[in-house]
C-alpha cells in the first residue's frame, strides 16, 4: 500500500496515472489510421479517437511519459469534451471538425522556435486554399480566419529543458461542418474578447470536405517548411507568405492582457520570428511575441 502511495506521488507515476484516468474517459480505444504517410515524419504515426477529453492533454501526455510520442505522431479526435484554446479556453468541439494535435521534436535552433507557430499558420491556410479554395488569412499570432470569422484555432504547447526544445505539441481545430450558432453560444459565454466563427461549409455551401484528406494535405504541408526550418533554408521567404497572409500588418489594433485593454498602436511590421513590431499610441516601439489582440479600423480609437 505504502509503496502504491509513493509511487502514484511521484511525478513519473502520477504522469501515467493521469494517463490511464484520461484512457478510461475515452468511448474506446483508437484505430490506427493509416493516411499513407509511413515513409514520412509527420502523420507517420496517427491515433485516431471517436470522443476524447482533448487531443492536445492527451499528447502532452504522450509526449511527457514516453509513450506514443515519436517524432511527427498524430492524435486525432472525431469529437472533444474538453477542446482546448489559447489562454485556457474552451474549444467547442463537435463532430464536423478537424481536431488533432501533433507532437514535433524540432531540430532546430531554440530561438527560431516561434516559427513553429508561424509555420503552422501558413500550412493551415495552405491546405484549407487546396482543398476549397478558400482565401483565408492570418490574424495575429495564428488565428485562421475567412471575412473576419475564426475558422480555425491553433494551440502551440511547448516543453523546455535547458534552452533546449524537448518536445512541442501543435494542436489544430479546423471548422469543417459544425453548428455555427451553437459554438458561437459556447464562445460568447467562456471568452472575454468573442470573435464570430464560420466554417468551410459555411463558407462555401458544399458539403463533401473530406477531413482526412485536409488532413493529409495539412500534414504534407508541415512536413514541408518543418523541414526548410531544419535546413536553415528560405527562413526570410518563410516570414514573406506569412505576411502575404496576414490581415494584421498595417493595421491599428489593441493590446489586451488578462481581457484588459493595455495600449493601442499600429503594426509597422513582422520581424524574422513572427513577432509583432508595434508603434504605439505614445510612439514607443515595441515587439510582441505572444498576446491577445483586437484590430481596430485605421481612425478608430
Ligand atoms: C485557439 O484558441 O484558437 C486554439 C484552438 C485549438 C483547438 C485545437 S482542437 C485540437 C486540439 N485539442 C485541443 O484541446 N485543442 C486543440
Amino acid at each position: 500500500m505504502l509503496y502504491l502511495v509513493y509511487f502514484a506521488l511521484t511525478p513519473y507515476y502520477s504522469k501515467i496515472l493521469y494517463l490511464y484516468f484520461l484512457y478510461i474517459d475515452m468511448d474506446e480505444s483508437h484505430y490506427n489510421t493509416d493516411l499513407g504517410l509511413r515513409d514520412r515524419v509527420i502523420g507517420k504515426r496517427i491515433y485516431h479517437y471517436k470522443k476524447i477529453k482533448s487531443t492536445q492533454q492527451l499528447a502532452i501526455s504522450f509526449a511527457e511519459t514516453n509513450i506514443n510520442n515519436e517524432d511527427g505522431t498524430v492524435i486525432v479526435a472525431d469529437e472533444q469534451d474538453e477542446g482546448m484554446g489559447r489562454r485556457k479556453k474552451k474549444w467547442a468541439s463537435p463532430i464536423g471538425g478537424l481536431w488533432m494535435s501533433l507532437i514535433i521534436k524540432p531540430k532546430i535552433e531554440f530561438a527560431k522556435i516561434n516559427m513553429i507557430s508561424v509555420i503552422s499558420a501558413v500550412s493551415v491556410c495552405e491546405a484549407i486554399n487546396d482543398i476549397s479554395q478558400l482565401k483565408t488569412n492570418i490574424k495575429w499570432p495564428n488565428d485562421i480566419l475567412i471575412n473576419e470569422k475564426k475558422l480555425a484555432g491553433i494551440l502551440i504547447d511547448t516543453n523546455t529543458n535547458n534552452s533546449k526544445n524537448e518536445y512541442i505539441v501543435v494542436g489544430i481545430g479546423i471548422n469543417i461542418d459544425v453548428d455555427i450558432p451553437k459554438i458561437n453560444s459556447s464562445i460568447a459565454s467562456n471568452n472575454i474578447l468573442p470573435t464570430k466563427v464560420t466554417s468551410i461549409h459555411n463558407e462555401i455551401k458544399v458539403t463533401n470536405i473530406d477531413r482526412f484528406i485536409l488532413m493529409k494535405q495539412l500534414l504534407g504541408k508541415i512536413e514541408f517548411y518543418l523541414s526548410l526550418l531544419e535546413q536553415d533554408k528560405y527562413h526570410a521567404k518563410i516570414i514573406e507568405i506569412y505576411k502575404k497572409l496576414s490581415n494584421t500588418l498595417g493595421k491599428r489594433i489593441i493590446v489586451y492582457h488578462e481581457g484588459l485593454k493595455e495600449y493601442s498602436g499600429i503594426v509597422k511590421d513582422i520581424d524574422n520570428s513572427g513577432g509583432l513590431i508595434l508603434e504605439r499610441d505614445d510612439k514607443l516601439l515595441e515587439i510582441l511575441y505572444s498576446g491577445e489582440i483586437t484590430i481596430r479600423e485605421q481612425n478608430d480609437k
